[in-house]
């Protein structure tokens, strides 16, 4: 008699988790990624010809988010898509996830945690002018912030010096000082929220110019956590060779040295 067929367990594939952003930001996440769940293959695409995200009309941001996330994903086999954009995220989950058929994992500004690590009650959120004013982000403060004071500051400024410095290009401190300046008018303000997936790769550089310490709250390890459970069983943490990588512009020298030092290969173009 046939032994009966075990009840079947979840497959373990090899194929990659696809992460996101409109620049570099995404690596940021991959950071996260990378430390939690080492043996995990990951791709990345950025939509570097439309960078920056944060200052361009709704309408058209949805559009654009899902046409370079579907062109992506067929080209990496991807079995999971990791929105690694609070620009993206806040706006466009809903179209991602109808169009895809992969989970699809998205990235919020970190208000619940920074509300609960803030002693005083002020917290700051620095992102793009569009994550500041989403419908998204009224309801996350509402849910989760209610009671404290939340400081809003578009600071998209930072997001070409987060890129100046993956490529290995000098910051400029003015630009990070006028970014950060309107987070200090209050002096309660104890945390801050980094809203944007570029500036955690600045936290080092945004503390040193900071005129106090403050907690510096971000997505990453959340995200990571979260990869997780939707990867679950996960795969062996093997040695790799370098990831593939996608581009919807051309990338510097520099920047594929800075997509290297995250484990990733020189980005190919991505053809919409
Ligand atoms: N990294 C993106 C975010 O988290 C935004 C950068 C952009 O404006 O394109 O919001």
């Amino acid at each position: 008699m046939p032994l009966p067929t075990p009840a079947s367990e979840p497959s373990i594939t090899t194929d990659p988790v696809l992460i996101f952003d409109s620049g570099v930001g995404g690596l940021s996440v991959v950071r996260a990624l990378r430390a939690q769940l080492p043996g995990v293959p990951l791709a990345y695409v950025c939509d570097n010809a439309a960078l920056p995200y944060g200052t361009k009309a709704d309408d058209w941001l949805v559009a654009r988010i899902v046409a370079v996330c579907a062109a992506a994903v067929a080209a990496s086999g991807a079995r999971a898509l990791v929105v690694a954009c609070n620009t993206a995220s806040t706006l466009a989950l809903e179209a991602l996830r109808d169009r895809l058929a992969i989970p699809v994992v998205g990235t919020v500004p970190a208000i619940k945690p920074a509300a609960a690590l803030s002693h005083s009650g002020v917290i700051g959120l620095l992102a793009t002018s569009a994550t500041v004013c989403r419908p998204y982000t009224d309801r996350l403060i509402a849910d989760f912030a209610a009671g404290r004071t939340v400081v809003r500051v578009a600071a998209d400024t930072l997001v070409a010096q987060a890129e100046r410095l993956i490529a290995g290009e000098p910051v400029d401190p003015a630009a990070l000082d006028r970014g950060l300046a309107p987070l200090w008018a209050n002096p309660a303000l104890d945390t801050v929220v980094l809203g944007c997936t570029h500036f955690p790769l600045l936290e080092g550089v945004l503390a040193e110019r900071a005129p106090r310490p403050v907690q510096w709250v971000d997505s990453g390890a959340a995200i990571a956590r979260r990869v997780a459970q939707v990867l679950d069983p996960l795969p062996p943490a093997d040695a790799q060779a370098d990831d593939p990588a996608w581009a919807t512009g051309p990338v510097s020298p520099g920047l594929t040295r800075g997509f290297a030092g995250f484990g990733f290969g020189a980005p190919g173009l991505l053809v919409l």
